[in-house]
């Protein structure tokens, strides 16, 4: 099938190297002239596991195509799928100007009959809106095309966008007509072999769908935080209490690991974003309330722990920090717990070397040459110098350091560890203190 996704952005990217790799002919359009041009060098301005061979393998085969005209990507498609971002806008609800502003990009270029797949993700009511503003285009140019626009929410994880994209937990489809619905599950039938991942439902459940898997999600990870601030308080061990729940089905395993709060460009938008829709309908969401607060005030839990170890003297120190991206297989720090760690210890007059396998060039990019910050090409050149060590970002490579080795660096022998990556026991026994979240000893270890 000829597809055209507008955005090249996370989800436009991948799932149009996905839509190449299964044998679609599909045209990227995006508006950033620089972007585009990278990606017809073969440059990928994402780090995203697989993406990159696959870009290089269906652009050399002819099947991905990269502009910036959005009417040669209009005239491109039978299937025009929009991808673009909708960040919050100042009182927290998406902005849909990018998504409107494709919309209408269609209505002026349409010559022919095409299906309009909306995979940003946007509040209850904007297919409608999709609608009806390629419509007034439409009108506009005096000429009657038959569209239809459906929902079709993405739920991609970065660092495993290709995988989620290839094998999908589930693909949700919300549409009116059964046209729509037979046209993409065609367009989809190479992700669903072996067994019916499709659900489909109405365009506003479908939108609706998207904000509810993600703040649930959310909810797990700050409902597990607040635990963990109790289980600190009263000298319980979260990791202990996480194994006893997640034992039980109802409950499970995933997501319910303590941190340094969640990051990225979802969960902090999609929550906030959904609180607002709530209470345009008149409905006060104190669950998504809290589990915002909750966030914003774990984000600082590592700096509380540091103040705490150093007596609330932290002027002078300097602290490596391991990990700054917002989760690990990603260059991403859009929200990172890491910004929150940064801002707190510069304001308190301390100075940082940090370290992150990826997200080095985007801390280069957001912070710029400053002198209380130091960007260091290792984990160990992060330590050398340091008074302490704080991981913010659970890379692999971070998960048995040589504690030995990291005690005779450290000025300060104690280790912060953000996402309880190692065992207390094990860092006290190499001569260090040890600080996690909801680890009730840690704070008497200090
Ligand atoms: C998320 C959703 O998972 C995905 O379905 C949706 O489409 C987009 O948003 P992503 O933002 O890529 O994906 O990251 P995810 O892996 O979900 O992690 C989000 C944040 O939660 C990270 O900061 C992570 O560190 C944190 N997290 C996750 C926890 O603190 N504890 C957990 O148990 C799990």
């Amino acid at each position: 099938m000829r597809v055209t996704l507008f955005g090249t952005g996370y989800v436009g990217l991948v799932t149009g190297a996905c839509l190449a790799e299964v044998g679609n002919q599909v045209c990227c359009v995006d508006i950033d002239a620089a972007k585009i041009a990278r990606l017809n060098r073969g440059e990928i301005p994402i780090h995203e596991p697989g993406l990159e061979d696959m870009v290089r393998a269906n652009r050399a085969a002819g099947r991905l195509n990269f502009t910036t005209d959005g009417r040669v990507g209009v005239a491109h498609g039978e299937i025009l799928m929009i991808a673009v971002g909708t960040p919050p806008d100042e009182d927290g609800s998406a902005d849909l100007s990018h998504v409107l502003a494709v919309a209408r990009t269609i209505g002026r270029h349409l010559t022919d009959p095409a299906l309009v797949v909306n995979k940003s993700t946007v509040p209850v009511g904007t297919t409608a809106l999709v609608r009806e503003t390629i419509a007034a285009e439409l009108a506009a140019r005096d000429v009657t095309i038959d569209f239809d626009v459906v929902s079709n929410p993405e739920f991609l994880k970065e660092g495993d966008a290709v995988k989620d994209c290839m094998r999908p937990d589930r693909i949700v489809i919300g549409a009116d007509s059964a046209g729509a619905v037979e046209l993409l599950k065609r367009l989809y039938a190479p992700f669903n072999r072996n067994h019916e991942r499709i659900v489909t439902m109405d365009p506003r459940s479908a939108e609706l769908t998207k904000y509810a898997a993600n703040a649930m999600l959310a909810t797990k990870i700050s409902f597990m935080n607040e635990m963990a601030n109790i289980a600190e308080r009263v000298g319980a061990d979260i990791e202990m209490v996480r194994r006893g729940i997640g034992s039980d089905p109802r409950i499970g395993h995933h997501f319910i690991y303590p941190g340094v709060g969640y990051g990225g460009s979802c969960f902090p938008k999609d929550v906030q974003a959904l609180g607002r829709t709530a209470r345009e309908h008149g409905y006060e969401p104190r669950i998504l309330d809290a589990v915002e607060a909750v966030n914003r005030r774990q984000k600082d839990k590592l700096f509380e722990l540091i103040a705490h170890h150093f007596g609330g003297r932290l002027s002078g120190r300097t602290i490596a920090v391991w990990g700054l991206a917002f989760k690990p297989n990603t260059d991403d720090m859009r929200e990172a717990p890491s910004r929150a760690l940064l801002q707190r210890l510069w304001e308190a007059g301390a100075k940082v070397r940090v370290y992150d396998p990826e997200a080095m060039d985007e801390a280069r990019r957001i912070f710029g040459a400053r002198a209380d910050l130091a960007l260091c090409d290792s984990a160990q050149a992060a330590v050398d110098g340091a008074d302490a060590l704080a991981v913010v970002t659970e890379w692999k490579a971070f998960w048995s350091p040589d504690f030995v080795a990291l005690r005779e660096r450290l000025r300060e022998p104690v280790i912060f560890d953000g996402r309880n990556i190692y065992d207390p026991a094990q860092v006290e026994a190499a001569g260090l203190a040890y600080y996690g979240i909801g680890r009730g000893r840690s704070l008497r270890s200090g």
